[in-house]
Order: C-alpha cells, then structure tokens, then sequence
C-alpha cells in the first residue's frame, strides 16, 4: 500500500518537472519515518528537469521519479541512534549490494556500476512531504547548524574529494615542512556552489586558494573570498593567461564542467607531482592532447582524477565542517544561502529547478 504525498516529480530521461500528489511505497524493511523540512537545489537537478542528464533514469517499474538529493527532515520516531525530533539528512546514493566497495560503505567506488542515486538515477529523491529511510542512510545533524546544514550534501562529496586527493599525494611527502599545506597552491576553476565551497574547505586544510572565472567576481564572492584567504581572477576565455601571471598549481580542481579542452590547458599550469581533479561533468569540447602534453603528465608526475559522491564518512566530517565554519568565518557562511521559497509557492519552486538565478550560491525549499 502506498502512502499519499506531495512530491516533485519528473521523467528522466525527459525534461519536465511538476508538483503532484502521488503515492509513495512504504518499504518493508525496518525504516524511520522522517517529516522532509527543506531541499537544497542543485546543478544536477536543473540537468535532469531540463533534460539535459542521460544517465538519468526512474526507479524499475515506474515511468516517473521523486526529484531532489539535497534534503533535511525530521525523524517522526525513535531508531536506535537517532531520536524523535532529531534533524537528520539521507546519504544520497546507496549501492549495488554486490561488489565489496558498496558491502563496506562505499557506493561511490562502486565496482559493479549498479548504485542507485535517490532524485538522479533508479531511487525516488527527496523532494516530498515524507521519507521512509533505514537509520544506516540517515546523518544526525548537530545542533547550532540547521540553518546551514543542506550544504552538508554537497560539501560531503567534496570531502570526499579532498581526501582522495590526500590519500593519493600520499604517493610521496606532499605536507609543507612544518607538516601542514601551507605552501601548496590550488587553482579552483568555477566559483559556483561547488568552486566556493570548494575554497573554502581548501583555505580550512590551509592550502594557498586561487579562484577563477571568465567574469569579474560578483560584490557577494568578493566578500567571500576576502574572508577566506583565498585570490580571485578573472581569466576570461583563457585559462593560460595565468602562465603569463607566472603562476602554476600543485592542484588544480575544476568545479566548472565546463569545457573539456580545459585538460589540456590544465596540465600546462600543474607543478611536478601535481593532481589536476574533475569534479563538474564536462558539457562540450573534446580533450585533445598532444604527444607535449602527454609527456609532461609522465615527466612531471601528473595525475588526473574523476571526483564523485560522498558517503557517511563525508557527511559526517561536511557537518562538522559547517559548525567549524561558523565559528571561523561566520559572515562567510551568512552568504551562502540565498533564497528560500516555500513549496506553496509552487510557480516560484518550478522555475528556480529550471534555472539558476544570477548571484544564487544555495537556494532552499522549505516544506514546513
Ligand atoms: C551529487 C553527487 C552525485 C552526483 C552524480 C551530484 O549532484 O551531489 O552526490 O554522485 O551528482 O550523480
Ligand atoms: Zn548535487
Ligand atoms: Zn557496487
């Protein structure tokens, strides 16, 4: 029997998206029932309504699917870790239950590719009134954060990044002599959502921050780079011009997806062991490399990584993350949220997943 609900509904792989009561299966395992209290939209989500996300697909014998992977409810009962009342946040993708990655936590090095991705790909997302979720899927959210704690989602998978970027320079002493990351320089490419948060979690691990972008910062950016530590630049089309600036990278990290010939471009501007991370989905371009470039990733060492999805691990350490921030940077953090509408305002829900506004960092839905 299923249970009747609000819900945000869309086709992938069609575009589209609609507020509808539908109802939802309760599942037969043990699960807490969780009252959803906001959403956080991202990228991915105006891919999928616009149409855009090939690998978008519905859950089996469904032709529709539950939109959304950013969300913060409350548990509605007791489990045996959380308490009714908690806030709690699900863990977005969950795995295949065959390969030993996924059997031991981690779905985001799924071997086996069979992962499903609640609002993304093959699991109803968390765009509703309620969630029926296993206590295994549901992070506490600490208390002094919950006006902030939606970003722990996509800052959970850029904890993963960053330690999967540790773990490999640990193929070699990395740490500045004094044993920190003072003196590595990062260059992030994008200041959207993930290049901000992205800055910041870098200036947190001490590293040297070099932001980028084809325009002028905007005024609210400008503050918050300015409180961070980190430097600003508009490159416009060229990412090269940095070389004329003299200026190269021991990371360089694109949170940009923008244009696949930035590969190329990159390996010219990284240092000797340096890492080069993709993190946004490439929309255009070819990556074509020259035999030059492709000896330089092997005289200097390079390496070039795929970065993708966090899991508990990371959400875990994202909000601690957030309450540490806070406290550090507590005017920073004042910037990112910027707008909150509520899901009765459903012209307004509907056209903010079809498109970002300018200056967005992280807009809300809110269904109390
Ligand atoms: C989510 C990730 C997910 C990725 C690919 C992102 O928007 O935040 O957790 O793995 O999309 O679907
Ligand atoms: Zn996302
Ligand atoms: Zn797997």
């Amino acid at each position: 029997m299923g249970v009747p609900m609000k819900c945000l509904i869309v086709n992938p792989p069609e575009k589209g998206v609609e507020i509808k009561d539908i109802e939802i299966e309760k599942p037969t395992d043990k699960v807490l029932k969780i009252k959803i209290l906001e959403n956080g939209i991202c990228g991915t989500d105006r891919e999928i309504v616009n149409g855009l996300m090939a690998t978008s697909r519905p859950p089996v014998n469904v032709n529709y699917m539950v939109l959304g992977h950013e969300a913060v409810g409350q548990a509605l009962e007791d489990g045996k870790f959380i308490h009714k009342g908690d806030l709690v946040m699900p863990v977005n993708r969950r795995g295949c239950n065959k390969c030993l990655n996924c059997l031991t936590g981690r779905p985001d090095f799924c071997e086996t590719g069979e992962f499903v991705e609640a609002g993304i790909s093959g699991l109803h997302g968390f765009m509703r009134e309620f969630l029926y979720e296993k206590e295994e899927n549901l992070i506490l959210v600490p208390k002094g954060i919950e006006d902030v704690a939606i970003l722990a989602q996509p800052l959970s998978d850029l904890e993963k990044s960053l330690s999967e970027i540790l773990t490999i320079q640990g193929r070699m002493i990395w740490t500045c002599p004094e044993g920190t990351y003072i003196c590595r320089k990062a260059l992030i490419i994008g200041s959207g959502t993930i290049g901000i948060l992205t800055s910041m979690l870098l200036r947190s691990n001490g590293f040297q921050v070099y932001v980028v972008n084809r325009r002028d910062a905007t005024d609210k950016e400008a503050r918050i780079f300015e409180g961070i530590g980190a430097h600003y630049a508009n490159i416009g089309e060229d990412l090269e011009v940095l070389k004329t600036m003299n200026l190269s990278f021991d990371l360089i990290f694109d949170a940009s997806g923008s244009d696949a010939e930035l590969l190329s471009k990159s390996i010219r501007l990284v240092k000797n062991n340096g890492i080069i991370g993709l993190f946004g989905f490439p929309s255009k371009g070819t990556a074509s490399i020259s035999h030059k470039d492709l000896q330089t990733v092997v005289f200097k060492s390079l390496i070039v990584v795929g970065l993708i999805n966090g899991q508990r691990p990371h959400f875990e350490r994202a909000m601690q993350r957030l309450a540490e921030w806070k406290s550090v940077w507590p005017d920073v953090v004042k910037e990112l949220i910027t707008g909150t509408i509520s899901i009765g305002d459903s012209n307004s829900v509907i056209s903010a997943l079809q498109m970002k506004k300018k200056g967005e960092i992280k807009v809300k839905i809110t269904w109390a």
